[in-house]
């Protein structure tokens, strides 16, 4: 299982320390949620503190923009070095143009919908996609609770991969803890996003480590 623990739970004041945990950690991405007060009710951090996180992370970036017009960044995107460009189904009129750029860019394209969007939207791009991304939370905020459909919609999502031969991997965002960290791989979940379950834990580093021994 790979584990990309978010940021967003993580101690602002101390962020080049947690970062360096987190290099130190067996985590496999540094996933960063940018919110811009209009997609999503929040606002988080953007390109200066994205900058700063780049050049402390050794981890490679999994940056999720949970921004409106998000082809508008591509670039600054690219330029960070970040490996993997999420953007949402609901937030691209032109997605197969935007997934096309970000792969352009040389990122790898992640599409991410959102608990009420339906798998369907997503299907006529599966192949020019590297990740499909489940909110299993409503985007904006850290900490909620993880809403149980998911690991149902985890499982359809596979099956639709397979049946379509595209090697698409999933990844899930929110709520993600050891309770349902199990149930989420079995449907077929690729990448495990996690905040509070990570930072507000004793040890992040070990509960990094409880997330990835889990079994598919
Ligand atoms: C929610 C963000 C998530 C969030 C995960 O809008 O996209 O990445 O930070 O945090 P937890 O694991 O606390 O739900
Ligand atoms: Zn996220």
């Amino acid at each position: 299982m790979l584990i990309a623990p978010s940021l967003l739970a993580a101690d602002f004041g101390h962020l080049a320390d947690e970062v360096e945990r987190l290099n130190n950690s067996p985590a496999d991405y540094l996933h960063l949620d940018v919110m811009d007060g209009v997609f999503v009710p929040n606002i988080s951090f953007g390109f200066p503190v994205m900058e700063a996180i780049a050049r402390a992370a050794r981890k490679p970036l999994d940056v999720h923009l949970m921004v409106v017009q998000p082809e508008k960044y591509t670039q600054r995107v690219a330029q960070l070095g970040a490996r993997i460009m999420n953007v949402h189904q609901e937030a691209c009129i032109h997605l197969h143009r935007v997934v096309g750029g970000i792969r352009q860019a040389g990122m790898l394209a992640a599409v991410t919908l959102n608990p009420a969007t339906p798998l369907a939207t997503i299907e006529d791009v599966l192949d020019d996609i590297d990740i499909v991304m489940l909110m299993s939370v409503n985007p904006g905020f850290g900490g909620q609770s993880f809403i149980n459909h998911t690991i149902e919609k985890v499982a359809r999502l596979k099956e639709m991969i397979l049946r379509s031969g595209s090697g698409a991997r999933i990844e899930v965002d929110g709520g993600v803890n050891r309770q349902n960290a199990h149930s989420l791989a079995q449907a077929g979940a690729d990448i495990l996003v996690a905040g509070s379950s990570v930072f507000r834990a004793d040890d992040p580093v070990k509960e990094i480590q409880a997330l990835k021994d889990v079994q598919q």
